[in-house]
């Protein structure tokens, strides 16, 4: 059923964010917001809360988050459809027999056709594995021992030889070549006509948590280049929001997580009967991806190559864990390259025992700096252990700074007393054991690159929610344009639209999105946490600051689109000298 969106905001106001999880929740007032404990995990401390005032819901724990429709959607396990219900009913608002709006409709429609699209060719290509011309296909996973079994559980396919099997095919079944080209499925040239992606390869189709078909990796049958094709994003393909494996992994409860690099890691785990292995969808691990993850678990073991790419992924991959809140350990696999290679030879019960004896991550880290040091010589065991000392200082918690301290300095035989001389000084030096000094904006986390870029647009989008009256002054120096994520950008341009008409309604920006893990992270998005800050005087300058680092942000991202994007010189312009302005501007909030 579609409802015109002035209807679902009017259900939505009338229904009081407060009113209506009271009555699922006990919450507490605290602040401005309300506290209570998180329905959608499992907590003894109170991390979810819920604000009147921006009518959302935001769990600091798990990262639920949403508006009242969200809600009632995650906690009855309804669809939008079922929420709209029970809140009209719930408000005594009529529904009439409607219509969404038009553009929503479309969108919608689009999508649902390329998930149609995808589930038909993946039943294609399954097909095919199984017929005369799926032979060397079905010889191949077999040779890689693979059961019958798991290649049902992943539905693995066969893409044919001709380069056009799958094109005439959906031709013939009635689907229109530029769906089949905007699916990824087929590209269209003078000469030859309609071709199909993928051909002469065995086919992964990667399915999002529901179960749906997204996209496809495919693999050549042996060597070859490349040895992975995988679909474009889509509409309904987002990289950097889905893992491979996650819709039987989530189900898994085996207190964990596993994140290796590749399917086929994957598929070996779960073969082995480790269903809790998911992988990156062959591009780097993302922020996103960490967002996911952290419904099912707050514990991910890195499964990744023992090669040298495969220790700087996960190196990555553990500072992003780390800033969404996730403890991260790495699985030992030498000698073996990877999870498959190690099962096959080894067997589950060792790999069991790998699992068991995961390393925590920050002993990871430290095994793998090591390497860039010569202990023989004390001016490079100096720098090493300075950068021990550096690193250690990331700890904010002093328990656990401490406790890594001790455990770091009887690792490396580096005398207690002597390393904690080295912690103090570069902590002195950078103000970290003097909290009034720190920028209170908290900037000055160590992040990956993206992500410190990510946050800080985060942080904005969350402050001008929070005081809506600050937007005049932003606006002075930034534009939605400046956000760098699409999804950012999105609830961007809603929200300054908004504030620019004079409206105020950040849950309504939620509804704009169909997918629950955009929801999710929209409402992220206007729930991040900025550190408590006193004084007019550094609220000013941590609002400054903020500024300035989405703006420098947006700067980096179009300098590295010269050349290729036509609108990135306009930015790059308009940004520097806003920039060098907002160096020299006192921000006054009044
Ligand atoms: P790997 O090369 O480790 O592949 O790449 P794999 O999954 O272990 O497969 P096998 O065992 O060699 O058959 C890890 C992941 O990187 C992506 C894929 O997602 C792959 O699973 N990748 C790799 C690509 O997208 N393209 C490539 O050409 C190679
Ligand atoms: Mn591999």
């Amino acid at each position: 059923m579609y409802y015109p969106e002035e209807l679902i905001e009017e259900i939505r106001m009338k229904n009081d964010i407060v009113d209506v999880v009271s009555g699922y929740v006990k919450l507490q007032k605290k602040g401005s917001s309300y506290f209570g404990l998180c329905p959608f995990h499992n907590e003894k401390s109170p991390s979810f809360s819920v604000s009147g005032s921006k009518q959302m819901y935001y769990c600091f724990g798990c990262g639920a988050g949403g508006n009242v429709f969200t809600f009632v959607m995650n906690y009855e396990n309804y669809t939008f459809g079922e929420a709209v219900k029970l809140l009209a009913s719930r408000a005594g608002v009529a529904l009439p027999e409607m219509e969404y709006s038009a553009e929503m409709k479309r969108r919608e429609n689009h999508r649902a056709r390329l998930l149609e699209v995808n589930k038909e060719a993946a039943k294609y290509f399954y097909y095919q594995l199984r017929a005369k011309q799926g032979e060397a296909g079905y010889r191949y996973l077999t040779g890689r021992q693979l059961t019958e079994e798991t290649m049902k559980k992943f539905g693995l396919g066969f893409a044919g030889k001709t380069g056009s099997d799958l094109s005439r095919y959906m031709k013939q079944k009635g689907y229109e070549d530029k769906l089949l080209q905007e699916a990824g499925l087929a590209g269209y040239d003078e000469r030859s006509g309609m071709r199909d992606k993928f051909w002469n390869r065995v086919m992964f189709p990667i399915q999002d948590i529901n179960h749906r078909v997204i996209g496809f990796g495919g693999r050549v049958m042996g060597e070859g280049k490349p040895k992975y094709l995988n679909s474009p994003e889509t509409p309904v393909f987002d990289k950097s929001r889905n893992l491979y494996g996650l819709n039987f992994a989530r189900t898994a409860r085996a207190g964990n997580i596993i994140l290796c690099e590749g399917y086929m890691d994957v598929i070996a785990m779960h073969q082995a009967g480790f269903t809790q292995a998911v992988a990156s969808l062959g591009t780097a691990f993302t922020s996103g991806q960490a967002g996911l993850l952290k419904r099912y678990t707050d514990k991910v073991l890195l499964a990744y190559d023992s090669d040298g790419a495969g220790v700087t992924a996960a190196l990555r991959a553990i500072g992003i864990l780390r800033e969404a809140g996730l403890t991260g350990k790495v699985i030992d696999m030498r000698p073996c390259k990877d999870p498959d290679e190690f099962i096959k030879k080894f067997g589950k019960e060792a790999y069991q025992e790998r699992i068991d004896n995961a390393e925590n991550s920050f002993f990871f880290e430290i095994r793998m700096l090591e390497r860039d040091y010569d202990l023989n010589d004390p001016e490079s065991k100096t720098g090493f252990y300075k950068e021990i000392a550096r690193r250690l200082c990331g700890f904010e918690i002093e328990v656990e700074r401490e406790n890594y301290l001790e455990a770091v300095a009887e690792k490396y035989h580096i005398g207690f007393e002597n390393l904690r001389r080295l912690v103090n000084t570069y902590a002195a030096r950078t103000g970290l054991v003097k909290p009034a000094e720190r920028p209170k904006s908290g900037l000055a986390k160590k992040d990956p690159p993206e992500e410190s870029g990510r946050r800080v647009q985060r942080m904005l989008l969350t402050w001008l929610a929070d005081e809506p009256g600050a937007y005049k002054k932003a606006a002075a120096f930034i534009d939605a344009s400046d956000f760098t994520d699409g999804l950012y950008r999105r609830v961007a341009e809603k929200l300054f639209a908004d504030l620019e008409a004079g409206i105020y309604n950040p849950a309504g920006i939620i509804s704009m999105f169909e997918e629950e893990e955009e929801q999710r992270e929209a409402a992220a998005l206007f729930n991040t946490k900025v550190e408590a800050i006193e004084t007019k005087q550094e609220r000013e300058r941590a609002f400054h600051d903020i500024l300035y680092a989405v703006k420098k942000n947006s700067y980096e991202y179009y300098s590295g689109k010269l050349g290729s994007d036509v609108q990135a010189l306009n930015q790059v312009i308009a940004g520097k000298k806003a920039l060098e302005e907002l160096g020299k501007t006192h921000i006054s909030l009044d």
